[in-house]
């Protein structure tokens, strides 16, 4: 359902998930922000990997490299020459364009047609317009949506293939102009390095240009000796990191899919040379389980194995997810060689060998690495979690059914009323929770609305205080997918609810 994904952003926007980012200054392409509860979603992702792969893995140290790094590092690990999307350039105006970028404009005047056609449709038939059912059924709409979906596919193919002159037959056939000039002529299609670049030092004494790094893996390369001999490491062993990575990306209109600031949650594995297809299969298999743990469905995951391999892999795959979009990328997990480290040993001339003691000999381990996106991964959640309900009296509700351990805030306390004593004896129980799970006071309109709010942000349990209370010290438990209710002794509440939370 092509509408998923807007009413999947809308919601998150409404309820503090993420917004776009400088929303005040119109927003800047593909770069968001997370709000009150996007955070602590995040946080809690990123908490739950971190568990699973350093806390639960006697082998694996976890660290935080900075993401400035020595320039020679992207040199070394091919960044700087071969980590490229297409460019072209018009030859009348000068001006500069990533070739996807006016594929981009392209698909999107294909786009305010189909949402014209939608307006005018809302027009007409007013309240009782259903979108979704105009999308998937009106002639003209559908067209139109084929022929965005060729043109990404057919664009993407192209890029994939390093086919450039089928690019720029493309561009001509699609006849993109100049938005300025209006010119077509443009020039053959050229490399376009994605990362960003920035100068370190005072300008008076020679700055010297540095990147932002285009993913969190190198940190740990560079380091892996260092955390190889303070920790007395021995093959094999893991070192984890998240953290920011910087892409100047394609503008792909799929919210925080692909954005240009975004996190990694990446871990190298460091193993004895000629091992690393087993450790390949092991970690594949590991972090699709892991995956499939959080409860999302399993028929929303698959394999996708790499047939053009990267530049330092000899083995490749990709766990997909079946976002709004479709089955896409979720995380990789690569089997590296020793390509990084052979090539920081050459560049630095620093020796990175690894001494193994039962061998008595000195070699360069290879690698093998899990890398996911947090973002993708919020997206994966968010969107399974987003729920549509009627209920039995007709009524509406939108609930978010996260995981109970990720969900940002883990139970409202809601008094009744505002009077008779009931908001002090709810302040009561909340002072007792907060030191175990994070939880909201709400007092604020009718008990009915307040639950769902709770629900639209995905609160597990919702705990009210009425005057039974004050008479036999029992709360109502409300449980968000169910909504039903049971009254328990106030003072179970919190051994209830963290049981529940660390499922
Ligand atoms: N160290 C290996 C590496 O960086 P990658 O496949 O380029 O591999 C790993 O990236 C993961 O990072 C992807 O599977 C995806 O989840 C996430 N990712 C990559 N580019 C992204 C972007 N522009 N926005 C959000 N997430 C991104």
């Amino acid at each position: 359902d092509p509408n998923e994904l807007k009413k999947i952003v809308s919601h998150a926007k409404e309820y503090g998930y993420v917004f776009p980012s400088s929303e005040i200054y119109d927003g800047l392409s593909a770069t968001y922000d997370y709000g009150q509860y996007g955070a602590e979603l995040k946080q809690n992702i990123r908490q739950y990997w971190w568990k699973a792969m350093v806390q639960m893995n006697e082998n694996i140290v976890g660290i935080d490299a900075s993401i400035f790094m020595h320039p020679t590092t992207w040199k070394a690990s091919g960044h700087v020459d071969a980590f490229n999307d297409p460019m072209i350039d018009n030859k009348d105006s000068k001006k500069r364009y990533r070739a996807d970028v006016l594929i981009e404009e392209h698909v999107a005047k294909i786009d305010a047609k189909i949402n014209k056609e939608i307006e005018k449709a809302a027009g007409k038939f007013g309240d009782s317009f259903d979108e979704a059912q105009f999308r998937a059924t009106n002639p003209r709409v559908l067209q139109n949506q084929e022929k965005i979906d060729a043109i990404n596919a057919r664009f993407k193919e192209d890029i994939e293939k390093e086919n450039f002159e089928d690019l720029k037959l493309l561009i001509e056939e699609l006849e993109i102009s100049d938005p300025v000039s209006g010119s077509k002529n443009w020039t053959e299609v050229r490399q376009f390095n994605l990362m960003f670049s920035t100068e370190l030092g005072s300008l008076a004494d020679g700055a010297s240009k540095i990147y932002l790094r285009p993913e969190t893996a190198q940190g740990i390369f560079v380091n892996y000796l260092n955390v190889q001999k303070t920790g007395r490491m021995k093959l094999p062993f893991g070192i984890a990191q998240t953290g920011k990575a910087f892409r100047n990306e394609i503008i792909a209109r799929q919210f925080i899919f692909r954005m240009r600031e975004f996190e990694q949650m990446e871990m190298q594995f460091f193993i004895k040379p000629g091992t690393e297809l087993e450790w390949y299969e092991i970690w594949k298999n590991k972090r699709m389980n892991w995956h499939k743990s959080l409860g999302l469905g399993e028929e929303n995951y698959r394999f996708h194995d790499h047939l053009n391999l990267a530049h330092y892999a000899n083995a490749a795959c990709d766990i997909e997810f079946n976002f709004p979009m479709g089955f896409k990328e979720l995380e990789g997990i690569h089997s590296r060689t020793d390509f990084d480290l052979k090539a920081h040993e050459e560049y630095s001339g620093k020796k990175l060998q690894y001494f193994d003691n039962e061998m008595e000999q000195s070699y360069v381990p290879y690698v093998v690495e899990t890398s996911v996106g947090l973002d993708r991964l919020f997206l994966a959640i968010l969107a399974t979690a987003y729920t549509e309900e009627t209920l039995e009296d007709g009524s509406e509700r939108t609930v978010l059914k996260l995981p109970v351990q990720l969900a940002p805030v883990k139970a409202a306390v809601l008094p009744l009323i505002n009077k008779d004593g009931l908001p002090e004896k709810a302040r009561e129980i909340m002072d007792d929770l907060k030191f175990s799970v994070n939880v909201q006071y709400d007092g604020k309109d009718a008990i009915g609305r307040r639950y769902r709010r709770q629900d639209a942000i995905g609160t597990p349990f919702c705990i009210t205080v009425d005057h039974q209370t004050l008479e036999d010290g029992t709360v109502t438990i409300r449980e968000r997918d169910s909504m039903e209710q049971r009254r328990v002794a106030a003072s179970e509440v919190s051994s209830i609810i963290e049981k529940a939370v660390d499922l």
